[in-house]
């Protein structure tokens, strides 16, 4: 039987029933939304956005914003079809079984570990810096040598210099929410809701008052002219811009592992896809719109933009009856941004191991990654394998690598999504689709020109890195899954 033998969406739905293990149908439209919210608001936002303003875009960035929000938005309408027509916990793995194959599957499956675990352990990393940062604002160090990855050289106050052993904060971060999430979803779901809450009320208290104190001169030129090389401002920047910023949308995917976990998958799912990435791209170009009105784009290039943008608006409120008010921002957005990135983590770490518990159920990884606690009724063997991975990406590799690889693995799944939502039209014209993507011949080619040409963008030591854990995953396979999988199996039985 060849390797890229498809599972019928008749046996993919069976198999969702047979399988569901007691996973628990908890989580409502409004829920799944939040999820989405949740995994989308992160690292990009709080992090990335200045430094595309300050590197690529200048106040173009807001274009750059529109131009990543609507790749992103034409991958969403992909993901909620396939996830309202064939609602399992697997995502795009599930997707690339029911269309490409089960080799091609087994490639996004791989890829997925790209964006969920890697994913979780970028954000790990910058949740570590903010965790830093604030500390230091309340009079507390914490040791430089054990907040970075190994290697990387600090300088200390005293301009003495020294090599970071390890990241601490970034896996004592990773454990946590390796513990919350075994306990079970439906309590993941609600601290996720109050984080969520949290933070799109810092965002919009950013909006609000500093839409009070812009100063419109920051805005021109909107798109500064060209420094003569590719992607330093110009449209050229705007477009790498939207490349470094596509981070920010990464997330919305995550929605749909948590499938078998819905109320009304069908109806839901896209619900929470789009639902989530319509929001997060309303408040992205508003808040980024307003950060380059603060302050000129050039004082964006930090750590913590976001809380250098409102410090300028609390210095012009100064006598004013709102000053009290603002003057707490700058903190409040700090704080805001630690517990927002801790629930893009939740999320994330959420989605992995459904994707791991779909890959088991079809063989193609060994049993014992299939087991449910008893009690908690949730993939805990599958959780903490994640927690694992994330644990140690997180402690001991550099933001800047982890960023970039997740976000190539993530544009590969989107191409591999939009191809295989077309190629389900055409072979299965029949099924039942709930969701349906309009103009699907025009919009998913289109998506998958556009992710494709976000990839492109990427530097090639990114893909170097891609190809080897590709290889890596080809040869996992044929080690194991090709020789353990339950499709092959019945279909020579058969
Ligand atoms: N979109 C998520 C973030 O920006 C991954 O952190």
């Amino acid at each position: 039987m060849s390797m890229f033998a498809t599972k019928s969406i008749d046996r993919i739905r069976a198999e969702a029933a047979e399988n569901q293990h007691g996973l628990k149908r908890v989580l409502s439209a409004t829920d799944l939304t939040t999820l989405g919210i949740g995994a989308i608001i992160g690292t990009g936002i709080f992090v990335l956005t200045g430094q595309a303003a300050a590197a690529h875009a200048g106040p173009a960035i807001v274009l750059s914003m529109v131009l990543a929000g609507f790749a992103s938005a034409l991958a969403g309408l992909c993901y909620a079809e396939f996830a309202s027509t064939v609602p399992i916990s697997g995502s795009a793995y599930t997707y690339g079984y029911a269309t490409l194959g089960e080799f091609v599957a087994w490639i996004i499956g791989w890829d997925l570990i790209l964006e969920y675990a890697l994913g979780a352990a970028t954000v790990a990393v910058g949740w570590s810096g903010y965790v830093v940062s604030f500390l230091h604002d309340i009079g507390i160090t914490f040791p430089a040598a054990l907040s970075s990855a190994p290697g990387t050289i600090i300088t200390l106050a005293d301009g003495s210099t020294t090599s970071a052993v390890f990241n601490l904060p970034a896996v004592l971060i990773a454990v946590a929410v390796t513990a919350l999430l075994v306990v079970g979803i439906q309590e993941s779901a609600r601290v996720n809701a109050v984080i969520v809450v949290v933070k799109v009320a810092v965002v919009l208290l950013v909006i609000g008052a500093g839409a009070m104190y812009l100063d419109t001169a920051n805005w021109s030129p909107f798109i500064p002219e060209n420094s003569g090389q590719f992607g330093v401002f110009g449209w050229s920047g705007v477009v790498r811009g939207a490349g470094v910023i596509f981070f920010a949308f990464i997330g919305f995917d995550a929605v749909s592992t948590a499938a078998q976990e819905a109320k009304n998958p069908q109806r839901d799912m896209p619900i929470g896809i789009l639902g989530s990435l319509v929001v997060c791209t309303l408040l992205y170009v508003a808040v980024s719109g307003v950060m380059v009105g603060l302050v000129p784009y050039t004082q964006l290039g930090v750590a913590a933009p976001m809380a250098v943008a409102i410090d300028a608006a609390r210095v012009k409120s100064a006598g004013s009856a709102l000053a009290p008010l603002i003057a707490v921002l700058p903190m409040l957005v700090k704080l805001g941004a630690i517990a927002g990135l801790s629930s893009v983590m939740v999320v994330m770490m959420l989605g992995q191991p459904r994707v791991f518990l779909s890959m088991a159920n079809d063989g193609l990884l060994p049993a014992w990654a299939r087991k449910i606690h008893p009690k908690y009724r949730t993939p805990h063997v599958t959780t903490i394998l994640t927690g694992v991975v994330v644990s140690l990406a997180a402690g001991f590799t550099p933001i800047n690598i982890l960023g970039e690889l997740v976000s190539i693995g993530t544009l590969l799944a989107f191409v591999i999504v939009s191809v295989g939502i077309l190629m389900l039209r055409i072979k299965r014209p029949d099924i039942e689709r709930p969701f349906r993507v309009p103009a699907v011949f025009v919009v998913a080619p289109l998506s998958a020109l556009v992710s494709f040409g976000l990839m492109a963008g990427l530097p090639w030591h990114t893909w170097e890195r891609l190809i080897i854990w590709m290889v890596l995953g080809v040869v996992v396979y044929f080690a194991y899954g090709y020789r353990h999988s339950h499709l092959r199996r019945d279909n020579e039985a058969a």
